[in-house]
């Protein structure tokens, strides 16, 4: 894969779109994959039932495996996807969440005074706050509370993007090793925490979350709720200081806070292709149709949220255009369980970190910038930035 096409795959995606809504492409894992781009055909693609979530269902060609620790509502389809997502969405509700408001400020306050004390009034923005903030926050969560957050990073972050397959399944076992005995753990001293509480309806009702089901779902949620949320907060940090007329609006008026997040997740959002899917019938897309035997399909949310038939004149960042309707957390059955949580973290640490830091800067020229390999997550590997102490 291009360094040109990880830094900006935008280009790419539309003039695919120009020719047609699916497209046979070559993943950077190695495997050959139906790519369906634009806003119409991406959202029908990612609603259709005839497109699976279990590997079981993939054609036993792929070179490629599913990282996790074990099944999980991301990895299954109805019925059991209902049965997953059921015991942990009660936990997501925006009113939950917002009770989360005055910790998340707290710990953003607390990483900000870090940030605040750095004499040379630089840093790179994504271990000072994008990084730690939403892992601290899941963490608590599901209660973590010693998880060795720099060795979690490494392994998630191969896990995600790393090519090399033998890479992302070591990773992939230590995880589930970790997560395996953190249960354990908590079986024998339980809390007030997520994890306990899905240990306890476990316990209670074997047959609804077995063993491996918790591990995988303890898994989804750490990394789900970790390594997009921190492309969240660079990404939007990175479009408002390089649209310094955005920034100053945002600035003058920080109601317009919410409207500007979805913007953010719409203009640059982390996840560019969710997670694969495969046919368990032919499917047609345009006037292609795909086998319905195990072929992979992947869906281009980027271009979805850059398709001018739906968002005008797509590749302006504006914090004040209607962005609602933006794919950026799916959409369908698997739309982003932990949706109002990202927006919270978002909205606090962008406002909070504008308030403190009236002069910051970008200290790196944008084209720069290193980003993120493969086609999962999209954003920076650092984003240095540089205020006035
Ligand atoms: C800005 C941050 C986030 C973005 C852009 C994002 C994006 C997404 C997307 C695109 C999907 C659908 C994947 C697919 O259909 O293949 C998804 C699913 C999911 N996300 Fe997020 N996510 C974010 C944050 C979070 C957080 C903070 C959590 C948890 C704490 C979370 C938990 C989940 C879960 C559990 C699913 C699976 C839902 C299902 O299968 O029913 N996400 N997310």
């Amino acid at each position: 894969m291009g360094e040109d096409f990880v830094r900006d795959p935008y280009p790419v995606y539309a003039a695919l779109r120009e020719r047609g809504p699916v497209h046979r492409v070559r993943i950077p894992e190695g495997a050959e994959a139906w790519l369906v781009v634009g806003y119409e055909a991406g959202r029908a693609a990612l609603m259709d039932a005839r497109l699976s979530k279990q590997w079981k269902n993939a054609s036993p060609s792929f070179p490629i495996f599913s990282p996790s620790a074990g099944p999980h509502m991301l990895n299954s389809d109805p019925p059991d996807h209902e049965r997953l997502r059921k015991l942990v969405v009660r936990e997501f509700t925006p009113r939950r969440i917002e009770q989360l408001a005055p910790r998340v400020r707290q710990i953003t306050d607390e990483l900000l005074d870090a940030m605040a004390a750095i004499p040379q009034g630089r840093t790179d923005l994504v271990e000072a706050l994008s990084f730690p903030l939403p892992i601290s926050v899941i963490c608590e969560l599901l209660g973590v509370p010693t998880l060795d957050r720099a060795a979690f990073r490494a392994w998630t972050a191969t896990v995600l993007s790393d090519p090399d397959p033998k890479a992302r399944l070591a990773a992939t076992d230590e995880v589930a090793a970790y997560l395996a005995s953190l249960v354990r753990s908590k079986r024998l001293e339980p809390g007030q925490d997520l994890l306990s509480d899905l240990i306890r309806t476990t316990d209670e009702d074997g047959d609804r979350l077995s063993e491996a089901e918790l591990l995988g779902t303890a898994w989804l949620l750490l990394v789900a709720g970790h390594e997009t949320t921190v492309n969240l907060i660079s990404n939007g940090v990175l479009a408002l200081l390089t649209h310094p007329e955005q920034l100053a609006d945002l600035r003058a008026d920080p109601s317009l806070m919410a409207n500007a997040v979805e913007e953010m997740l719409r203009y640059d959002g982390p996840v560019e292709t969710p997670t694969y899917r495969f046919t368990t019938e032919p499917v047609q897309v345009g006037d292609t149709v795909i086998p319905g035997d195990g072929q992979m399909v992947l869906v281009a949310l980027a271009d979805a949220n850059h398709d001018p038939a739906r968002f005008p004149d797509p590749g302006r960042f504006d914090i004040r255009r209607p962005a609602g309707g933006h794919v950026a957390f799916g959409h369908g059955i698997h739309y982003c369980l932990g949706a109002p949580l990202a927006r919270l973290e978002a909205r606090i640490a962008v406002g909070a970190l504008l308030e403190r830091f009236p002069g910051l800067a970008l200290d790196a020229h944008p084209a720069a910038l290193a980003w993120r390999e493969g086609m999962l997550i999209r954003g920076p590997q650092r984003l240095p930035v540089r205020w006035t102490p």
